[in-house]
């Protein structure tokens, strides 16, 4: 089967910083691959690239996609819009995409429902929590149905205890639509729960250093954090990143 998404020999530099690579990856159809790497290694420059707002240096990156929609990125600030209702962000690709208004509100209201927030489609994001709001944007990814979904540590502005639902949310989302994902974190906890692959990257110029697949069979739930194999993946990736993080420390 053909990569949704390919990375060869990809670098970028700004001025006379080498931000990024030289890296290669591959993300096959439906996989959900996580990237950890040191603060400033270049892993948002390496979403935005593949999500078509920066471009490479030098070196491709090409995603494989076979309808007008192909991604969608999360970022971790949200990106919603303040001045429009739940319903209308949620709704917003749709509109985008010129789909008719009312399958789009149809389509708006079953992602709302999904992400339980079904009550506040007709507020205003201020009235909204962090994790709320986190959670309409993505709720606004996932209706366009993307074929790809980019996801620039999304749950970092959100406190421990959501930010555990969320990735027990997103992951049975994703399990049940297999979305291909490219998910950006700085916790290796959720890393692992999350993904199919955890790739490791070196300090800037950011390369992938590692590569391990967490021993947990599809379906999973959150339970495996319990495991001992999830401790023990988990201090193996610590001891791989510990040698490239030079100025900030990553929180577990
Ligand atoms: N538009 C830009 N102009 C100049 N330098 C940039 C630009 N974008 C990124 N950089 C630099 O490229 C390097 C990589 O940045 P990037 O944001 O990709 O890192 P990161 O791995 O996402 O870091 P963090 O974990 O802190 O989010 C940094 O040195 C950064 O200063
Ligand atoms: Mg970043």
């Amino acid at each position: 089967m053909h990569p949704k998404l390919h990375a060869h020999d990809l670098t970028r530099t700004f001025g006379p910083t080498h931000a990024l690579g030289p890296l290669d990856l591959t993300v096959a159809p439906g996989e959900f691959v996580c990237v950890v790497g040191p603060s400033g290694c270049g892993k948002s420059t390496l979403l935005r690239i593949a999500a078509g707002l920066t471009r490479p240096s030098t070196g491709t990156l090409e995603i494989r996609t076979t309808s007008p929609r192909p991604a969608a990125m999360i970022f971790q600030d949200y990106g919603i819009y303040d001045w429009k209702t739940v319903l209308a962000n949620v709704r917003f690709g749709l509109d985008v995409q010129k789909a008719p208004r009312k399958e789009a509100n149809a389509r708006a209201h079953d992602w709302l429902t999904r992400m339980g927030l079904a009550d506040f489609a007709g507020a205003y994001p201020s009235a909204l929590s962090g994790g709320m709001r986190q959670r309409v944007a993505i709720a606004r990814a996932l209706a366009v149905e993307p074929e790809i979904l980019l996801m620039d540590e999304p749950f970092a502005a959100l406190d421990a205890q959501l930010r555990t639902i969320l990735q027990d949310e997103l992951l049975a989302l994703t399990q049940s639509t297999r979305t291909t994902t490219l998910f950006i974190t700085h916790s290796l906890e959720e890393a692992i729960v999350l993904g199919d692959r955890v790739l490791v990257m070196s300090a800037r110029p950011g390369r992938v250093i590692a590569e391990r697949r967490p021993p947990f069979p599809r379906p999973r739930t959150g339970d495996i954090r319990s495991t001992p194999e999830f401790t023990h993946l988990k201090g193996e990736l610590w001891d791989l990143l510990r040698g490239e993080v030079h100025q900030e420390a990553i929180p577990a």
